[in-house]
């Protein structure tokens, strides 16, 4: 059996460098080179001019991970492994399944979090939101979808394509179940730090549960794609045993300019985020301005954090053939939700760019020339 293509990635491949302006990227703004070594410390500084090109220390370079273990409570430098984002997706996935495993995971998803699984062939089972509730995920459901075989629970909180999370004591009770009935609580919070209310920050699922593994980087919330640095926490030693093991078959160590550029951007992290923060909260005002001018055409929730949110286009058109009009008379890029194989007539709009004003001229142009 091949694996599935990601359809979103192809999506992206195929039109991310082409249309002119993206209204659906999920990244804040990337950093320049010239902006991140402005914002260094000197004695990072010093490193990168000294900088040796060879191998790195496969789990990641030491300071690095020691910067990476001060966004924890109960995480030590020994229990992070730095990997790609998506690496740590697979690295994690294929270490933890076994054959006959069952897997829940919240949907619609990035699509690595259930394909690889899927790949594998384990049975996975989706959580779905309630999209008239505000893409309310009700732990109820969670929770009848568990079944003796059940040995992972994938959650992705602020949620990639809704924007939606839950409550600390629903994250809570999911930790405590997963843990009394020995299933792994995988945690993707690559958009974690971007809530705009920040008594919506949910704990990281590796500091709450001993068996947890949390799943972050830098490419959203610090706006540091290009770097290709992430990593798995986990206070679970097996695990980490495991996955460590994995990753000496796919990258054995990370790229040594980008570990010192992370080392960089996590010692301004506080910079880093007011920046995105301010952006994206701006950005999202004025998307929340556009959708009340045509409650008739979009039926909008807004998110509660990260850069993404999935409105849904009324009416009979599809949202596919929508998305790709606007991209041909307009050159704006929205992401029609087929390319997460869902089936609602969503779209996902990115709100993290310095340009997505101006993306959003274009749209409302659009919405005043053809469906007006
Ligand atoms: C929820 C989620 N997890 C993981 C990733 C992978 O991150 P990266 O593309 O930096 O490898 C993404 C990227 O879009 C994502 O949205």
């Amino acid at each position: 059996m091949k694996i599935k293509p990601f359809k979103l990635e192809r999506f992206f491949a195929e039109h991310e460098f082409t249309a002119p302006f993206n209204m659906c990227a999920s990244d804040c703004e990337p950093l320049t080179m010239a902006e991140l070594l402005d914002m260094a410390d000197k004695a990072s500084l010093k490193l990168w001019a000294n900088l040796g090109l060879g191998y790195t220390e496969p789990q990641g370079h030491r300071l690095l991970r020691e910067e990476i273990s001060r966004l924890y409570k109960n995480i030590s430098p020994e229990q992070v492994l730095v990997t790609a984002p998506e690496e740590g997706i697979l690295v994690a996935m294929t270490t933890i399944l076994e054959r006959g495993d069952h897997v829940i995971v919240t949907y619609p998803a990035y699509q690595s979090l259930f394909e690889i699984a899927r790949f594998l062939g384990r049975e996975v089972s989706e959580w779905l939101p309630r999209e008239h509730k505000g893409w309310s995920f009700d732990i109820n459901d969670l929770v009848s979808l568990i079944n003796p075989r059940t040995k992972l629970i994938i959650i992705n909180f602020p949620h990639n394509p809704t924007g939606a999370t839950i409550t600390r004591s629903d994250l809570a009770k999911i930790a405590e179940i997963a843990g009394r009935k020995d299933i792994v609580l995988f945690s993707d919070e690559m958009y974690r730090f971007l809530e705009y209310d920040e008594r919506d920050r949910l704990p990281a699922a590796c500091d709450m549960s001993r068996t947890a593994v949390s799943l972050s980087g830098l490419s959203k919330s610090f706006a540091l794609a290009g770097l290709r640095i992430g990593w798995l926490a986990t206070q679970d030693g097996g695990l980490f045993k495991g996955f460590a093991g994995y990753k000496d078959y796919t990258t054995i160590c990370s790229s040594a300019p980008s570990e010192l550029l992370a080392i960089m951007a996590l010692r301004a992290r506080d910079r880093i985020l007011k920046r995105n923060l301010e952006l994206v909260g701006a950005n999202l005002e004025r998307l929340d301005g556009f959708f009340a001018e045509h409650p008739d055409l979009f039926d909008w929730r807004r998110p509660k954090g990260g850069t993404v949110g999935f409105p849904r286009l009324q009416g009979e058109t599809k949202s596919s053939q929508f998305c790709a009009d606007v991209r041909e008379k307009k050159g704006v890029l929205l992401l029609p939700a087929e390319a997460y194989g869902f089936e609602g007539n969503n779209f996902r709009v990115g709100f993290g760019r310095r340009n997505m004003p101006e993306a959003m001229e274009k749209l409302r142009a659009y919405v005043n020339q053809y469906m007006r």
